[in-house]
């Protein structure tokens, strides 16, 4: 599902930031530009960004990254 349409970033490019190491919003807005024209797309980006989170510390993938 595209999240930023201004730059064609999907769910998907967010969820692989965070499985290669993103474990803070900000990196993962830089590294895709995420928000950087309209900005329209910033909270739902920061919602998929957290969900992202939550399921990986909850699979035990995060634990020590953000402990
Ligand atoms: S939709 Fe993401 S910057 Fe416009």
């Amino acid at each position: 599902m595209y999240i930023c349409l201004c730059k064609a970033i999907t769910d998907s490019h967010i969820r692989e930031a965070v499985e290669k190491g993103a474990t803070k919003f900000g990196q993962v807005r830089k590294e895709l530009g995420l928000a950087s024209q309209c900005g329209k797309c910033g909270i739902l980006a920061r919602d998929v960004f957290d969900q992202t989170i939550e399921n990986a510390i909850d699979n035990e993938q995060l634990f020590y990254a953000v402990s």
